[in-house]
C-alpha cells in the first residue's frame, strides 16, 4: 500500500515538473467592453511615523543640506512622480491610533512631544504634521488617504481633522488651519476610521467595532455635504473572514466607501527568515504566501457581495506586501529590510491579482514605500536607491485607469518539495489611447515557461516588450551597485500572424505593450 503511495506521488510530482517545463500555457485575452476600469488607486503606497519612513527618509527639514521642497527630499518626489504615485496613506498603521493630529500643527518649537510606543519607543517630535503631509501630496500629485484615531482619539477629534482639512466656510478649524498659513482646504477625500481595530487599534470585536465606525462615521462628514469624503472600515487580518462579514452586515451601505483588508506575505511570523539570504525553501514559502492573496480576494468579495450586489463598497487592500526579519544591525522596531528579484516576482504576481480583481479592489496600498519593509525607496543619509519593487511599479504603472482585458488560462506549476504554487500570472488592460499592455509573471524559481496569447482581436499591430530579472533570486540594488536590477528591453517573445509566443525566463516580470 505504502509502495503504491509513494510511485503515485513521486508520478505525480514528476509529472508536474515535466508540464511546468515543456507544456506552453495557453492565455486567452477577451476584449470585453464590460470589463471595470483598474483603478489607478490600486498602485497607492504607504508612509508611516515608523523607523526611517519619514524621518530620514521623506523628510530631512528644511535645514538639511540633502536638496529638499518644505523639508521633503527632491530626490524622493522626483522618483515617486516618475512612478505615478496615485495616493498616499498616512499616518499609520498603528501609529494612526496614537495619533493626535492637533500635536503636529503650529509653529515647530511649539509642538508637542509623543513617545512612538509601537516602532521603537523613539520620541516622536511631532516636526511633520498634517501641513507637511497634504503639501507633500501636493508635490507629488497624489491624493492623501488620512489614517483616522479611533483606537486613542475621540469622535470630535477625527470630525475636526475632516473639517481642518477639507472646509471652505467659515468654521472653528477652517479658521485654524487659515491662521497656520493655509487658506484653500486640501479636499481630502480618503479617510480610514482606526486601523487594524482588531489588534494595535484598540483590540476590539467585529461587533463593537462596527457600532464604533457607525459612530465615527456620523460625525465625520465633509461639512460641505458634497459627499466628498470617502470613509474606509479598518479591515480584516488577512482571512478573518467574519471580520468583514460582521462589518458588511452591520454597517449601512451608504456609510461606507472602503472596507480594508490587510495581507503581508511572511513565512511564519515567529521565523520570518532573512530578506536576502534565503534559500528556494524561504522564496516558495513567500510566494505561497504572497499568492494566497488571490483567494483572500475572491473570498471576501464573495461576502461582500451579498450585501453589496451592486460593488458599491470598494476592497482596498491598504496594506500589503513581504515581511521579514529586519536587516542584521538594524532596530528591531523599525522594520528595515532589503529588497531583492523575489520581492519584484512577488509584487508582479499580486498586481495581477488586483488588476483582475479591478471590479470590487479599488485600492491597495504597498507597505511601505521608504525604508520600511517592501519599500520602492531606499535612503542612506543623502544617497537613494530606487528597489526592484519600484521598477514593477513603474512598469506596471501602465495600467492605472486602463479597463482591464478579462483573461483566461490554466497555469503550470511550479513544484519545490512536493508542494506546488501556479507558475504563471498575468494580467491586461487597453489604455485610453488604445494602447494593449500584457503583464507576465513567471513565479517558477527554477524553469522559463511558454506561453501562446492569441492577440488578432485586439487591435494592435506589433508589441515592445520589457522585462525585470536578473541572475539570482537573491540579487538587489545597493548604495554601491544602485543598478543591479533595472528593466531591460525583453525580445523574447515572435508574433506568428497573430500569436505570441513568449518565452519568459525563471523569476522574472515582463511587460508587453501592443500598439
Ligand atoms: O506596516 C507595519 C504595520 O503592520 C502597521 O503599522 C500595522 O497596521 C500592521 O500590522
Amino acid at each position: 500500500m505504502k509502495k503504491v503511495l509513494l510511485s503515485t506521488f513521486l508520478f505525480t510530482l514528476f509529472s508536474q515538473v515535466s508540464f511546468a517545463q515543456n507544456q506552453t500555457t495557453v492565455v486567452t485575452i477577451k476584449n470585453n467592453a464590460d470589463a471595470p476600469t483598474i483603478n489607478k488607486n490600486i498602485y497607492g503606497h504607504f508612509a508611516e511615523h515608523l523607523g526611517r519612513s519619514i524621518y530620514g527618509g521623506f523628510f530631512v527639514g528644511d535645514t538639511s543640506k540633502i536638496p529638499n521642497t518644505k523639508g521633503v527630499r527632491n530626490d524622493i518626489v522626483k522618483a515617486l512622480k516618475e512612478l505615478k504615485i496615485p495616493n498616499l496613506r498616512w499616518p499609520g498603521g498603528c501609529f494612526a491610533d496614537t495619533y493626535h493630529w492637533k500635536d503636529g500643527i503650529g509653529p515647530q518649537q511649539e509642538r508637542p512631544t509623543i513617545v512612538n510606543q509601537w516602532w521603537g519607543g523613539v520620541t516622536e517630535d511631532n516636526s511633520f504634521g498634517t501641513h507637511d503631509f497634504l503639501n507633500m501630496c501636493e508635490l507629488l500629485g497624489a491624493e492623501p488617504y488620512l489614517s483616522g484615531n479611533v483606537g486613542s482619539g475621540t469622535v470630535q477629534e477625527l470630525a475636526d481633522w475632516v473639517q481642518y482639512t477639507n472646509f471652505s466656510g467659515k468654521s472653528p478649524m477652517s479658521d485654524l488651519r487659515k491662521k497656520n498659513g493655509r487658506t484653500e482646504p486640501w479636499k481630502v477625500k480618503f479617510w480610514g476610521i482606526g486601523n487594524e481595530a482588531w489588534g494595535c487599534g484598540g483590540n476590539m470585536t467585529a461587533e463593537y467595532y462596527a457600532n464604533e465606525y457607525r459612530k465615527y462615521a456620523t460625525f465625520m462628514s465633509d461639512w460641505e455635504n458634497t459627499g466628498g469624503i470617502t470613509r474606509i472600515a479598518s479591515g480584516s487580518n488577512s482571512a478573518d473572514y467574519n471580520w468583514t462579514e460582521v462589518l458588511m452586515k452591520n454597517i449601512p451601505i451608504n456609510m461606507l466607501g472602503g472596507v480594508g483588508v490587510h495581507h503581508y506575505a511572511v513565512i511564519d511570523w515567529a521565523k520570518k527568515g532573512d530578506g536576502v539570504n534565503f534559500t528556494e525553501d524561504g522564496y516558495f514559502h513567500t510566494m505561497q504566501s504572497a499568492l494566497k492573496m488571490e483567494e483572500l480576494v475572491t473570498k471576501h468579495s464573495a461576502i461582500m457581495d451579498k450585501y453589496d450586489p451592486e460593488k458599491k463598497v470598494a476592497m482596498i487592500v491598504d496594506e500589503w506586501g513581504a515581511w521579514y526579519e529586519v536587516e542584521k544591525g538594524t532596530n528591531p522596531g523599525f522594520l528595515y529590510q532589503q529588497n531583492t528579484m523575489r520581492d519584484a516576482v512577488l509584487a508582479g504576481a499580486t498586481l495581477n491579482i488586483f488588476n483582475n480583481h479591478a471590479d470590487r479592489v479599488r485600492m491597495a496600498n504597498l507597505a511601505q514605500c521608504v525604508n520600511v519593509l517592501q519599500a520602492v525607496i531606499l535612503t542612506d543619509k543623502a544617497k537613494m536607491i530606487t528597489t526592484p519593487t519600484y521598477h514593477v511599479m513603474k512598469m506596471y504603472s501602465v495600467h492605472q485607469d486602463a479597463k482591464l482585458l478579462p483573461i483566461d488560462f490554466q497555469s503550470p506549476l511550479y513544484t519545490f518539495n512536493g508542494e506546488s504554487l501556479p507558475a504563471v500570472s498575468a494580467s491586461a488592460s487597453k489604455d485610453k489611447s488604445g494602447l494593449v499592455h500584457i503583464s507576465l509573471v513567471n513565479v517558477d524559481a527554477k524553469n522559463k515557461n511558454k506561453i501562446e496569447i492569441d492577440v488578432k482581436d485586439l487591435g494592435v499591430k506589433g508589441f515592445t516588450g520589457t522585462i525585470i530579472t536578473s541572475a539570482k533570486l537573491q540579487d538587489y540594488n545597493s548604495f554601491d551597485a544602485p543598478n543591479k536590477i533595472v528593466p531591460t528591453v525583453f525580445k523574447g517573445f515572435e508574433n506568428k500572424k497573430g500569436k505570441l509566443e513568449i518565452t519568459i525566463p525563471p523569476f522574472s516580470v515582463v511587460v508587453l505593450e501592443g500598439k
